[in-house]
C-alpha cells in the first residue's frame, strides 16, 4: 500500500507474523528505471522475506527489466498492479485501466515471466467502470492464466476510473466475493487470492473455504495486532506471542539503530498509530506520536509512548 508498506512497516509486521506473505507498495517502472525511487525498493531480505515487489507499468520491456532487478535484490515474487484507479496512474496508462487492454497485459506478464525465475503474479479488480459481467473477469483471468501465471489476487470490486477518488474506489463499488469464488471454481488449477473489505481472521478463514488465500490491506495497517494469531490460526505454527510493548520497544530500537539522518519520522512513526487500537487514550497516544514527529528526535520516545500500550 502506497506510503504504508515500506521497509519499516514490513519490519514492524514481521515482529508480529513470520509466515504472512508481505507486499511492497506499488513501485512504477519509470521510477525504478529513472532512478528516483530507490528508497521504495529498499528491502532487507533476511528479516522481511517472503516479500513481493509490486510493479506498476505497461511497457513489457521495462517491466521485464524491473523484474530482473527485483529478482537480483532477493524479492520472492513480482506482482503486476492491474487495480489502481488513481488519475496519476491512469495518465501513465497502467494500473486498473489495463483491464480493458488484456492483450497488452498478457504481453507484459509474459515479458516479466520470461525475465525471471521467481513467481510473477497479478492483482486486478473484478471489472472496470460499468463492465459488471462475470464473463469479462473470466476472460481476463483466462488470458493471464495462458501466460503461465499461477497466482492472481482479485480485489473484489470494480474500479471506477472517472468520478471516484482512489479512497472512494475502496469503499463505494460493491464487493463481489461471489465473482472471486466463481473464478476459483472455473480455474481450479490457479491460486486465487481474495482481497477487499476483510477485517478479521474469522472472515479470512471463511473465505479460505472457497479460495486459496486472503490478502489484507487496511485492517492490519490500522490494527497490526489483528495479526498476532495469524501464524497459529492460519498457518498452523506454534503460537509465539509478542506484546504491544515489546513491539514498540523493538521497533523504536530498530529505528534508532538505523542511525539514518535522512529518516522521516512522520513516515516511519505513522506505522505505529494502530498499535494502540482497542485500548484507551487513542487520541493522546496519537498526539504524543505527532509531537515526537515534530520534535524530530526519538530519544525517550519509548518512555513517552509505552504507558498508552500497557
Ligand atoms: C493508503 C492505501 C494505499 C494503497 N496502495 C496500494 C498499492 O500500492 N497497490 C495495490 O495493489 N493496492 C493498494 N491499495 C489497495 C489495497 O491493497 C487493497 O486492495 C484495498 O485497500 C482493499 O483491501 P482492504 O479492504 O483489505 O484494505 C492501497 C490502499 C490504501 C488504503
Amino acid at each position: 500500500m502506497m506510503q504504508c508498506t515500506d521497509i519499516h512497516d514490513r519490519y514492524l509486521m514481521r515482529l508480529i507474523t513470520k509466515k504472512s506473505f508481505l507486499y511492497t507498495e506499488m513501485v512504477t517502472t519509470g521510477a525504478i528505471i529513472h532512478g528516483n525511487a530507490t528508497h521504495q525498493l529498499d528491502f532487507n531480505k533476511s528479516i522481511e522475506s517472503p516479500v513481493a515487489l509490486q510493479l506498476g507499468g505497461s511497457n513489457p520491456d521495462e517491466l521485464a527489466k524491473c523484474s530482473e532487478i527485483a529478482e537480483s535484490m532477493g524479492y520472492d515474487e513480482i506482482n503486476l498492479n492491474l487495480g489502481c484507479p488513481s488519475e496519476r496512474v491512469q495518465k501513465g496508462s497502467f494500473g486498473a485501466c489495463l483491464m480493458i487492454e488484456p492483450k497488452l497485459v498478457q504481453r507484459c506478464l509474459n515479458a516479466m515471466k520470461q525475465s525471471v525465475s521467481i513467481p510473477v503474479t497479478a492483482k486486478c479488480r473484478t471489472g472496470i467502470d460499468k463492465i459488471e459481467d462475470y464473463d469479462f473477469l473470466k476472460s481476463f483471468v483466462e488470458g493471464i492464466a495462458n501466460q503461465n501465471i499461477a497466482t492472481i489476487i482479485i480485489h473484489a470490486r470494480n474500479a471506477i476510473l472517472k468520478g471516484l477518488s482512489p479512497r472512494q474506489n475502496r469503499t463505494i463499488p460493491l464487493l463481489k466475493y461471489d465473482y472471486v469464488y466463481r473464478i476459483k471454481e472455473d480455474f481450479p488449477e490457479l491460486e486465487i487470492i481474495i482481497n477487499g473489505g476483510i477485517d478479521s481472521l474469522i472472515e479470512a478463514k471463511d473465505h479460505l473455504q472457497k479460495v486459496d488465500g486472503v490478502m489484507l490491506g487496511r485492517a492490519p495497517y490500522d490494527n497490526p495486532m489483528m495479526l498476532e494469531n495469524v501464524d497459529k490460526e492460519i498457518f498452523g505454527e506454534p503460537q509465539k506471542r509478542i506484546s504491544r510493548l515489546d513491539i514498540l520497544k523493538e521497533y523504536l530500537n530498530y529505528l534508532e539503530g538505523l542511525d539514518d539522518p535522512k529518516i522521516r519520522l512522520n513516515q516511519v512513526l505513522k506505522h505505529i498509530y494502530g498499535l494502540n487500537k482497542g485500548l484507551k487514550n487513542a487520541r493522546k497516544y496519537r498526539y504524543e506520536i505527532n509531537q515526537i514527529m515534530k520534535e524530530g528526535n526519538l530519544s525517550g520516545s519509548f518512555e513517552r509512548l509505552s504507558s498508552y500500550l500497557a
